[in-house]
């Protein structure tokens, strides 16, 4: 399905009944990163994936984009479909998504899962890299970007025994325009840092991470769940940083678990 927000065509998928759950993708994916959910969920809730812009079939516009504006986005779709609240749920870009809409859209929240993601905004080193990363994208296109993420994206072991999932994860990479990763590097490098949000976060809050994830460890997560208030804590064995794409059952088990007690 595809939406104008903001000016900008947005690609999404809306499916089944009930609590509203938005999933946010990470960099450099799309919409399709949620698969397993969409199909694990959409009977017993309402599912809705978007494509940030620059992403999937969403359109690309050449601009130094923020997480700001990809949050208002997410509150744009939500105006157009007419849902007051949602759960929201990201991963890794995603998650910082998640921390703008807190901030900027706190009335919207209903409750957030921050998977695989960090609150610390970037050092002057990782600002660095991300230059580094939006030259060789511009230079050499997604596949080059491919070639550098698969091994900070998926867990060695997933990386020796799944080729599919690789291969997966590399075409969803591919899809993604030059400029789209861009866009995306050049926001994360603004971001802001979100340690002190966590103290003052009230909803209900899941994070869950890869037990082998090393774009954002554990201990990224657990600086986190140390200051949540109230905030649950699950990691996933034998997962890297898309914990979501590799251990489904469990991801999905995690998330079911915490929705589950949202009713309660
Ligand atoms: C992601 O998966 O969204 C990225 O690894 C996040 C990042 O580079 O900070």
């Amino acid at each position: 399905m595809k939406a104008v927000i903001n000016g900008i065509t947005l690609g999404y998928t809306d499916r089944g009944n009930g609590t509203t759950l938005v999933f946010i993708h990470a960099f450099p994916l799309s919409k399709s990163m949620w698969l397993p959910q969409v199909d694990a969920l959409k009977d017993s809730c309402r599912v809705i994936t978007l494509d940030l812009r620059g992403h999937g079939e969403s359109d690309t516009m050449l601009w130094n984009w923020t997480l700001d504006d990809y949050a208002a986005d997410v509150i744009g779709l939500l105006d157009h479909l007419g849902i007051a609240q949602a759960v929201f749920i990201g991963l890794s870009m995603g998650g910082y998504t998640v921390f703008s809409l807190c901030r900027h859209f706190a009335d919207r929240v209903h409750a957030i899962v921050l998977a695989d993601t960090r609150a610390q905004a970037d050092t002057e080193e990782g600002k660095a890299g991300r230059r580094g990363m939006a030259q060789i994208a511009f230079n050499e296109g997604a596949s080059a970007i491919a070639d550098l993420m698969i091994p900070k994206l998926l867990a060695p072991s997933t990386i020796q025994r799944q080729p599919d999932m690789v291969e997966q994860v590399r075409q969803m990479i591919l899809q993604t325009p030059s400029v789209g990763i861009v866009a995306d590097l050049m926001a994360m490098a603004a971001r802001p840092d979100s340690t002190d949000l966590l103290t003052l976060i009230t909803c209900p809050t899941l994070i869950l991470v890869g037990e082998q994830d090393v774009a954002t460890p554990v201990a990224e997560s657990r600086y986190m769940a140390d200051r949540i208030p109230g905030a649950t804590l699950v990691t996933i064995p034998e997962a890297g940083h898309l914990s979501n794409i590799e251990q489904p059952r469990a991801f999905n088990h995690a998330l079911e678990t915490f929705l589950q007690r949202l009713k309660e």
